[in-house]
């Protein structure tokens, strides 16, 4: 009987950074990258300082790091302010006319805006918001379309040390309740609608629903984007462009202490009540610049497009801090990726001559599932690095994305991290790593990740275990709000004196990390527990196969049966002969062990808003039950209705 996850998949396809791109990336080569880890782990606060200095400060930090487990502060005693770090800071020399943002909506129209007018419409919003009650401290829940306006919003908070808490515009009504009566925020942004797949969305008649009978919300501030007619309540609710009108455009950052809360964000996570993990101030803008920078490898001249939206952590520390502290230009569509056609990522980069793209692979499976022909439909060369994040991202959807997006001369990054982490902690760093299809490879400086068995001990390279981290970091949550006990419990408490990452993991022998599920997803057949982003993985490596969920469902004879869902490419029919088809390529591609008990073909998998797969669902259905718990977080609920018993008959 085996403790420990079990790995079978081998993955030899390796590719080495190119001379012309090593030459001109921050760390040239694997050497430096190794040496840089290995000081950085002898003296990650100095490390973190190094990276804090290129930060603007108001007053310098007393200590680095007080730790006392599991609490952290970071840079204590120094003073800072994120908005004066993204906007401010690039107003004295030439980027006061770069672009900060080049706007897209879904219905086509662009806005761009430098970063002298980011700055003056983040400074004027402030003022809004001032003028509207919003203190220091005060929460504000933002719930918006992705326009300008939604970042501006964040940075405005952040000017005035008032804490953000984003709420996905894709969300419900129900959603924005739980989270108003968490945060306690009193004040609430949002626009009368948003565009998504050429639909209205009534984000303002949405708010309307949450705050029905709620006394404690006094403001709700409306942005104008679909000329929508809406309802506006009399004494409570204003447009943002009336008020605008009504104050002027000087607002001074407010110097905050670097541990003053910068915002709360909910994690739906797959289960139960959501989560609202707390950043802070000055760390988490140390950790997204500095991995910005590194991971991104960013030049003046980029044109950076990260696809999240700003109501997840991604778009937090990847569209908004990271880039904007490091003088970025970053695109913002507001869209549906297949809106009209299944190419507009592809004629957004080539008509602004996108440079770096990062995006989920949930999105890369739904491209390759519409099929080649659409990016061969255009110019993708200004392309000059990739990204991905969210999930393990298969080798085949990595070598779909590598040649037909990156025309086989991008370097990948596969970045893992967590709403909790704030910043990413394994990712290649471009021009340094060589790189493997399916693994975030190596930890970032100052990043002590390990595997570890159930009693704590590291595990040896190549077995599987739990992925913990075992020093702190800047970016790391401070705690769950409003709930310590929670975050002791949840983070703390598995493996002692360690952060608990809730994935399991396995290093090859180049000490690389494969991420191969969540831990609660585990199967465990006949003893040998497998993990399973494997059986995914060899199942997306068939032809026919555009996504796949594998769960476990109860069996007398090996404890677990595995139960394979997938959704296959077009062109592609269910079929009793498939399904054994699928069966063996499983069997041959990892081991008998692993064959599927039971392949279902489905039209659609259930997934998060965010695009991760709903495994607890799909256990319940693949058990016979009914679905029980949380669907809040579920993004279309007709596929659940859809979820038959297809076995392709
Ligand atoms: C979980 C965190 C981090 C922003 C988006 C998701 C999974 C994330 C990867 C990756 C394999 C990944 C993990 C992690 N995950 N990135 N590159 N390879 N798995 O944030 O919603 O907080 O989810 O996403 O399971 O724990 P999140």
């Amino acid at each position: 009987m085996s403790e420990n996850i079990e790995s079978h998949l081998e993955e030899k396809r390796i590719f080495k950074p190119s001379a012309a791109f090593s030459k001109k990336s921050a760390l040239g080569s694997f050497k430096a990258y190794k040496k840089l880890h290995a000081k950085s782990l002898k003296n990650p606060e100095k490390f973190w300082a190094g990276e804090a200095s290129h930060l603007l400060w108001r007053r310098k930090w007393k200590k680095v790091l007080r730790w006392k487990l599991p609490f952290s502060r970071w840079f204590d005693g120094g003073q800072i302010n994120a908005s004066e770090n993204c906007l401010d800071r690039h107003l004295d020399g030439p980027r006061r006319n770069k672009a900060a943002i080049i706007w897209e909506g879904e219905p086509g129209e662009r806005r761009t805006l430098t970063y002298q007018q980011l700055h003056r419409q983040t400074c004027v919003f402030a003022n809004v918001l001032k003028r509207n009650g919003v203190k220091k401290g005060d929460r504000v829940l933002i719930y918006m379309p992705l326009v300008p306006e939604a970042v501006i919003a964040m940075l405005a908070c952040a000017r005035i040390g008032a804490v953000h808490t984003v709420v996905f515009g894709g969300f419900s009504s129900e959603s924005i309740k739980d989270r108003l009566a968490d945060s306690g925020a009193k004040v609430v942004v949002t626009a009368d609608a948003g565009y998504r797949r050429g639909q209205v969305v009534p984000l303002k008649q949405n708010v309307d629903h949450a705050i029905e009978g709620n006394t404690a919300v006094h403001r709700v501030i409306v942005h104008r984007r679909a000329n929508l007619d809406i309802h506006m309540r009399d004494g409570r609710d204003v447009w943002w462009h009336q008020e605008a009108d009504a104050v002027d455009a000087n607002c001074p950052p407010v110097p905050l202490d670097s541990e003053h809360p910068l915002f709360i964000l909910y994690t739906s996570g797959s289960t139960g009540k959501p989560k609202g993990i707390l950043h802070t101030t000055g760390g988490y803008l140390v950790g997204t610049a500095s991995t910005t920078r590194y991971i991104f490898d960013l030049r003046e001249e980029d044109i950076y497009w990260c696809t999240a939206d700003v109501g997840w952590i991604t778009g937090h520390s990847y569209l908004v801090y990271g880039p904007l502290a490091n003088g970025a230009t970053c695109v913002l569509y507001e869209g549906a990726p297949n809106w009209p056609e299944p190419d507009r990522f592809w004629k957004i980069i080539a008509e602004l001559g996108v440079t770096i793209l990062y995006t989920a692979p949930t999105a890369i499976r739904a491209f390759m599932k519409w099929g080649d022909e659409w990016p061969k439909k255009h110019d993708l060369s200004s392309l000059r690095l990739l990204g991905s994040v969210g999930e393990p991202i298969n080798p085949e959807a990595w070598m779909w994305y590598h040649k037909l997006i990156g025309g086989g001369r991008c370097p990948i990054v596969d970045t893992w991290w967590q709403t909790e982490t704030g910043a990413i902690l394994i990712s290649p760093l471009p021009g340094a790593t060589p790189l493997k299809p399916g693994t975030a490879t190596l930890p970032f400086f100052g990043i002590d990740a390990a595997i570890v068995d159930d009693k704590g001990r590291e595990v040896p390279h190549g077995e599987g275990g739990k992925l913990v981290i075992r020093k702190p970091w800047p970016s790391m949550l401070r705690t769950i709000h409003g709930d310590k006990a929670r975050y002791k419990k949840q983070y703390w408490s598995e493996v002692k004196g360690s952060y608990f990452t809730g994935d399991g993991a396995r290093r090859d022998k180049d000490g690389y990390f494969w991420i191969v599920g969540r831990i609660d997803d585990v199967l465990n057949v006949a003893g040998h527990r497998l993990g399973t982003a494997e059986v995914e993985s060899a199942l997306v490596g068939h032809p026919s196969v555009a996504e796949a969920a594998v769960v476990g469902k109860p069996d007398e004879i090996k404890g677990q049966g595995v139960v394979a869902f997938v959704t296959l490419r077009e062109g592609h029919a269910a079929s009793p002969e498939l399904a054994d088809q699928l069966r063996r390529h499983v069997g041959q591609a990892i081991g008998p062990i692993a064959k599927p008990d039971e392949v279902r073909f489905a039209e659609a998998l259930p997934k998060t808003r965010s695009g991760k797969i709903m495994r607890r669902l799909l256990k319940q259905i693949a058990s016979g039950g009914q679905i029980s718990g949380d669907t809040t977080t579920l993004e279309d609920f007709s596929v659940l209705a859809r979820l038959g018993n297809n076995t392709g008959e």
